[in-house]
């Protein structure tokens, strides 16, 4: 059953990586670095100078994890020695930040992959209803991407998600991936019951949501810390 899906803790050795991407699913990043600069960014005392950092370099982190199995090509150069062959990416990789805080993981993937396509999406979560807005979309309507990563620091009722995959589905994507920091346990179910085959990759996963439907322990909003505009909460 999808919803029985296995969650798998990861730790970064061959070993694990091995069995990362071979099992299909949940992957929740454990790792040292991981769980430093984590409890760091669920701080309310980080500021969101240091908060923006955080999630960059947590996005690096998942990204390293959740691109093992991008398809490479040879590519014969020559270096100051001698001729050499290579490798070079071979498919094409498109990032997908929802608007707001997936802007704040958009740099630090671009910097591991300066050729990939941006295409903004945005999605907002109506407060009282906890269900998502879409209000922008980039996506286009020509050939898709090999690869979509979506991003997002936090996946909490699972609802902006499953907008983006659904928008990602209607394009035509192969290959879906999400990257989020953090993610309740019920949002990550809700969305491997709808789209099992897609790929998500988290930092961590928390294991409730409370009555506001936000995640606990969790981080506050991502959105604001990021961009320092909370104060009318
Ligand atoms: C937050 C977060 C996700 C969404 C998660 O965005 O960045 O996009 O909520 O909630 P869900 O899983 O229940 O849909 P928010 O609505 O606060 O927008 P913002 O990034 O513009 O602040």
């Amino acid at each position: 059953m999808a919803a029985q899906k296995t969650i798998r803790r990861i730790h970064v050795g061959k070993k694990m990586k091995a069995a990362a991407t071979r099992l299909p699913g949940v992957v929740e990043v454990d790792h040292p670095l991981v769980r430093h600069h984590l409890t760091r960014l669920r701080d309310e005392r980080t500021s969101p100078e240091e908060f923006r950092s955080l999630v960059r370099r947590l996005a690096t982190l998942l990204a390293y994890e959740a691109l093992q199995d991008l398809h490479e090509e040879p590519l014969s150069i020559r270096t100051p020695n001698c001729d050499h062959v290579g490798r070079r990416l071979r498919e094409s990789i498109g990032l997908v930040p929802i608007l707001r805080a997936g802007l704040g993981m958009v740099d630090p993937i671009l910097d591991l992959i300066p050729a990939a396509e941006v295409w903004h999406l945005g999605v907002y979560r109506d407060e009282r209803t906890a269900k998502p807005v879409e209000y922008y979309s980039k996506i286009p309507q020509t050939e898709p991407v090999d690869t979509a990563l979506i991003l997002d620091p936090m996946l909490a009722t699972g609802g902006s998600a499953v907008a983006a995959l659904s928008t990602l589905r209607e394009w035509g994507v192969p290959n879906v991936k999400l990257l989020a920091i953090i993610a309740s346990r019920e949002g990550v179910t809700t969305i491997t019951d709808q789209f099992p085959q897609a790929q998500i990759y988290v930092c961590c996963i928390d294991p409730t949501l409370n009555d506001r439907k936000f995640i606990i322990p969790g981080l506050g909003d991502a959105g604001d810390r990021t961009f320092n505009t909370g104060r009318s909460e």
